[in-house]
């Protein structure tokens, strides 16, 4: 059969032959297929000659060498990856439409990807750093994509600071020194942006170096919404609890770990055949009660900085995340991963916090550049749906897939089914703006609640200790004197005894609290009375 149909079926049907490639069976060929009987064959003129512009095998080697490199990503470099599955346990119509949460035992394909955050590609897994946890699910409704990390809160509540605050976590525009070796930037970052204290006492607590991937928890974060299908919504945040419990490294330790410790430790125990396991859990609710929390406890659902306490909103769980099978080609597999906030299923909504609402835009943007305009159609990120789906895409580099003949516009001669919208999307869209913060830098007492709770009721004395030589020990590389008092003070609002055993330890006098400073574009809501 000479048909180019023929030839299509023979050769691209697919991605699970290339995943079974063996050089056994193998013929090895040029990329147009032509084969050659080995490959060190340059030709050259003559015995000591140059060589030829003809030798279409050295050129095609050597030119595709050049390009094998991809932008790696700009946050998040560093990562590890597995395919697995979701299992829903306890089903909630009466909260969500979500297909994956509709029935007992109802299981989707899913791909986790584990990341540090400041490090580049080869960095190294045991730095003290949030870590990232993805999760992109292939439901029957397409693709839902958690793009999470291992803390509940993050450093800033307003997206303009992100790109700031990430350039401090990189090289020195001049020195090309990482925070490894010259702290400066980082902690003058964190010394005028003081709501990131919360994340920095996790950061610097036992949590901030997880003994690999297997051991950590996952959290959103970021307040999102669960609708049913009368339409009716509540607010929800996600927890994925670690089954294998949660395990830390200390800063010595982790000096004597291998640069890819926490890859090894993952790749090795699903070969081992010891599946590591989530619990998916939810804490809900309603706009009344994010009212409330708002008016009672000064709980902004939209506030990265702050969590919800499960005391009050306890967690429900819904399913389980089980990882049992490595990537057979890494970079097929998982670099070229690409998740996406905005991915979200019917049942699944955004909230207004902002710094979702500007990661909603800038993930996919960064994947067109990062990996192409046609990057879903990459078998990793690919959806599996329930039904055959289509749309009005078409073209672009690398249009692997462009749906054949079908009508490239909403045609009326040949139209494309739809399916009908089931919940009012009135009602969905109406939400509680709980006095969302204007000025999004405001600091206020209760920013320091959380972190001071940590410090007086969560750590022992033997983790206070350590948290007093990890940031004594970063400060030591900070150039600047005036970054450390600020800091200093900054630490002296969530507890006095902190700044004095920093004080102590770097022989450096703090400001006395924060009521009197200046931080950078703030209107610095507390007043000097308020401040400790
Ligand atoms: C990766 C932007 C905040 C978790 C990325 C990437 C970008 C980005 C551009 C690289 C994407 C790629 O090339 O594939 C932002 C912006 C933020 C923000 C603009 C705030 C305004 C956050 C927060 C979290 C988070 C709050 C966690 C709750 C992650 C994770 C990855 C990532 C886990 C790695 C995804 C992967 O494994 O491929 N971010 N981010 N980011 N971000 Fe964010």
């Amino acid at each position: 059969d000479t048909s180019f149909s023929a030839h299509v079926r023979n050769h691209f049907t697919s991605y699970e032959l290339d995943r079974q490639a063996k050089s056994a069976d193998t013929l090895y060929a040029t990329s147009n297929g032509v084969p050659m009987p080995h490959p060190y064959e340059a030709q050259r003129v003559g015995e000591n000659g140059p060589l030829l512009l003809q030798d279409f095998h050295l050129i095609d080697l050597i030119s595709h060498f050049d390009r094998e490199r991809i932008p790696e990503r700009v946050v998040h470099s560093k990562g590890s990856g597995a395919h697995g599955f979701f299992e829903c346990t306890n089903p909630i119509p009466e909260l969500s439409l979500a297909d994956m949460f509709s029935t007992k035992g109802k299981k989707c394909p899913i791909t986790i990807r584990f990341s540090t955050v400041g490090g580049e590609s080869g960095s190294h897994d045991c730095a003290r750093d949030p870590r990232g946890f993805s999760v992109k699910f292939r439901t029957d409704d397409g693709n839902f994509d958690l793009v999470a990390n291992n803390t509940p809160v993050f450093f800033l509540r307003d997206p303009a600071k992100f790109p700031h605050f990430i350039h401090t976590q990189k090289r020195d525009p001049a020195t090309h020194l990482t925070h490894a070796d010259d702290s400066t930037m980082f902690w003058d970052y964190l010394c005028s942006n003081p709501e990131s204290i919360h994340q920095v006492m996790i950061l610097f607590g036992d949590r901030g170096i997880p003994d690999g991937y297997r051991h950590m928890h996952g959290y959103f974060g970021h307040t999102l919404k669960f609708v049913n299908k009368d339409g009716d919504w509540q607010y929800i945040q996600i927890h994925l609890k670690s089954q294998q419990g949660i395990k830390f490294i200390t800063q010595e330790e982790s000096q004597t770990k291998s640069a890819d410790y926490a890859q090894k430790d993952l790749y090795e125990a699903i070969q081992r055949g010891e599946f590591p396991k989530w619990s998916f859990e939810v804490q809900t609710m309603t706009a009344k009660q994010a009212e409330e929390a708002w008016e009672q406890d000064k709980i902004n659902v939209f506030d990265l900085t702050h969590v919800w306490p499960q005391s009050k909103y306890p967690l429900k769980k819904i399913g389980e995340l089980t990882l049992n099978e490595n990537a057979v080609n890494y970079f097929a597999e998982i670099e070229q991963i690409a998740f996406n906030p905005s991915h979200m299923p019917p049942g699944i909504e955004p909230s207004a916090d902002p710094v979702l609402q500007s990661r909603l835009f800038s993930y996919p943007d960064a994947h067109r550049h990062r990996i192409g305009a046609n990057y879903q159609q990459l078998p990793v990120n690919a959806p599996k749906t329930a039904f055959k789906f289509g749309n009005f895409q078409r073209d672009g580099n690398m249009a692997f897939y462009n749906q054949g003949s079908r009508p490239a516009y909403l045609s009326s001669i040949d139209p494309i089914k739809f399916r009908t919208r089931t919940v009012d999307i009135g009602k969905t869209h109406g939400y509680f703006t709980g006095e969302a913060i204007t000025f999004l830098s405001e600091i206020r007492t209760e920013d320091f609640n959380a972190p001071r709770n940590l410090w007086q009721k969560v750590f022992d004395d033997a983790a206070r200790d350590r948290f007093i030589s990890n940031v004594a020990g970063k400060m030591e590389m900070c150039r600047e004197k005036e970054i450390i008092k600020r800091q200093i003070a900054i630490f002296r609002e969530v507890d006095n005894e902190i700044a004095e055993r920093l004080e102590k330890a770097t022989g450096i006098k703090g400001y006395d609290g924060i009521a009197n400073m200046k931080f950078n574009g703030t209107h610095n809501g507390m007043t000097k009375d308020e401040s400790l």
